[in-house]
């Protein structure tokens, strides 16, 4: 059966099939098509048509609806989270936390579409406003196209819709051409609730076509996730429209010499380097821990890294499956040749078998290389000692990316220092810096983007403040 798109809420879809084959062994995941040009048309035209009367809808209405999808993916979860892994090769043991946090992601959405009121500002702090008072609230900017990325194809979507219909801005999502069925089952949730129709498409195109969309005036915010030229490119081509930036890291963990658990570290670097073989923006891919700690990290970060099961993605045990494509293997290993002719050490793994790279950790890695200077986005760590922590802060300063980073430290004050010095949007302390909470502001500094995510911090972002000032007042 063909998997419908979503046209201003109404099922569709076109001659031209697609279909999503599962990376780990080619298996049919399942079979959708491209919008038509047409459909596209419709899409964005009734955006731009329901656009005012969508923003003015209750709060009650708007959060009703986004409760009904997270509910609704709680009592789907198994099925959802078998989904994601069949069109991603994601394990089945992240695609199940996937779907948690996306029921979190649209629970948090709901609750801050009741929340969302704006804030007082008194001006009578001088005398020419005697008795004015400011009513400072948001306005949607408009109509948001969000363009998501493969490696979180629920979550990373969920990100874009949950805070557009929050405050009342219709969106067209795109979804990755490689994983579009998990956003078009959401879809199917997004049908069964009251929204207004237009207030939300969903239309699997090719990246080609997306480009007309990117620049379709109807569309006056572009929120888009992935690769940095893609991202740049956007920014480049409209200028003018607001655009939200979610761009890759090359994310450092420092280990600090107070750390007293070293394994749970290791262990922890171990899982979050490797974890959907390494396709997220946060995984860990350099790691700087202090000359004291280093052997002894670096032993145990191999051990737990060769603990780590593989293989076949529906397996729960499997913490890391296939990459996207063989292509992607294919590039993640030039790189590690490239890092090895260079003169790194293979501590571990180091093998590529078709879409599958292995688990692989190096040291001894020279300036310069790929795999420390650019985002590998697969199962790839490198290890390295340093003399202190604040070199360690200046290595992980010195990367053109600044997404999160994670400090293993006890102490309360280096942790300030570090949040102080890293020039990077988030720090994780005593942790990796894959942690991510969905309602936290979630984004970058330098190229790693512009604008946050996290529901609350997304829904600042799609909207612009609007002032009323009364006058006359008993304050
Ligand atoms: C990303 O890869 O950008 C998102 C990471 C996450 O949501 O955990």
């Amino acid at each position: 059966m063909t998997t419908p798109y979503w046209v201003a809420g109404q099922p569709a879809t076109s001659a031209d099939l697609v279909e999503i084959r599962t990376p780990h062994d080619n298996a049919l995941a399942g079979v959708t098509s491209n919008a038509t040009a047409e459909d596209v048309e419709r899409a964005v035209a009734a955006a731009h048509a329901v656009a005012e009367e969508f923003a003015a809808l209750p709060a009650h209405a708007r959060a009703a609806a986004l409760d009904h999808v997270s509910r609704r993916l709680a009592e789907r979860a198994d099925e959802v989270a078998e989904l994601i892994t069949s069109e991603s090769g994601k394990p089945v043991k992240w695609s199940r936390i996937e779907v948690t946090r996306a029921v979190s992601t649209f629970r948090w959405a709901a609750e801050e579409a009741r929340r969302f009121s704006g804030e007082l500002q008194r001006l009578d702090t001088d005398p020419a406003a005697d008795g004015r008072l400011a009513l400072v609230r948001r306005a949607p900017r408009g109509p948001v196209l969000g363009i998501a990325p493969f490696n979180f194809p629920l979550n990373l979507v969920a990100h874009k819709v949950a805070p557009a219909l929050a405050v009342g801005a219709p969106i067209v999502v795109k979804p990755a051409p490689s994983t579009p069925l998990v956003a078009l089952l959401l879809g199917e949730l997004l049908a069964e609730t009251d929204l207004p129709a237009g207030s939300w498409s969903v239309l699997p195109v090719p990246n080609e076509v997306a480009g007309a969309l990117v620049e379709d005036p109807r569309l006056p915010v572009v929120s888009f996730t992935g690769s940095g030229p893609v991202g740049y490119s956007i920014l480049d081509r409209v200028p003018r429209k607001h655009i939200v930036l979610e761009l890759g890291g090359n994310a450092a963990a420092v280990v600090c010499p107070d750390w007293t658990d070293l394994d749970r570290a290791a262990q922890r670097i171990a899982m979050f380097s490797m974890y959907q073989g390494g396709q997220s923006c946060i995984s860990v891919q350099r790691v700087y821990a202090h000359e004291d700690v280093y052997p002894a990290l670096a032993e145990a970060v191999v051990a737990h890294v060769r603990k780590l099961g593989t293989g076949d993605p529906t397996d729960p045990a499997t913490d890391v499956g296939p990459l996207i494509n063989e292509a992607a293997a294919r590039r993640v290993e030039a790189w590690v040749d490239e890092a090895v002719a260079a003169g790194a050490r293979v501590l571990t793994g180091g093998r590529r078998a078709g879409a599958v790279y292995e688990p692989t950790v190096l040291a001894d890695v020279p300036a310069g290389c790929k795999v420390v200077d650019e985002e590998v986005f697969g199962p790839v760590v490198v290890l390295d000692s340093v003399p202190s922590v604040e070199e360690a802060f200046d290595r992980v300063n010195a990367s053109r990316f600044g997404l999160q980073a994670g400090v293993f430290t006890h102490d309360v004050r280096l942790a300030f220092r570090a949040a102080k010095r890293l020039a990077v949007g988030g720090v994780i302390v005593g942790d990796v810096p894959s942690f991510r909470a969905d309602q936290m502001p979630y984004g970058g500094v330098k190229e790693s983007g512009t604008g946050r995510e996290g529901v609350r911090s997304a829904m600042d972002d799609l909207t612009e403040q609007r002032v009323l000032v009364l006058t006359g007042l008993e304050l």
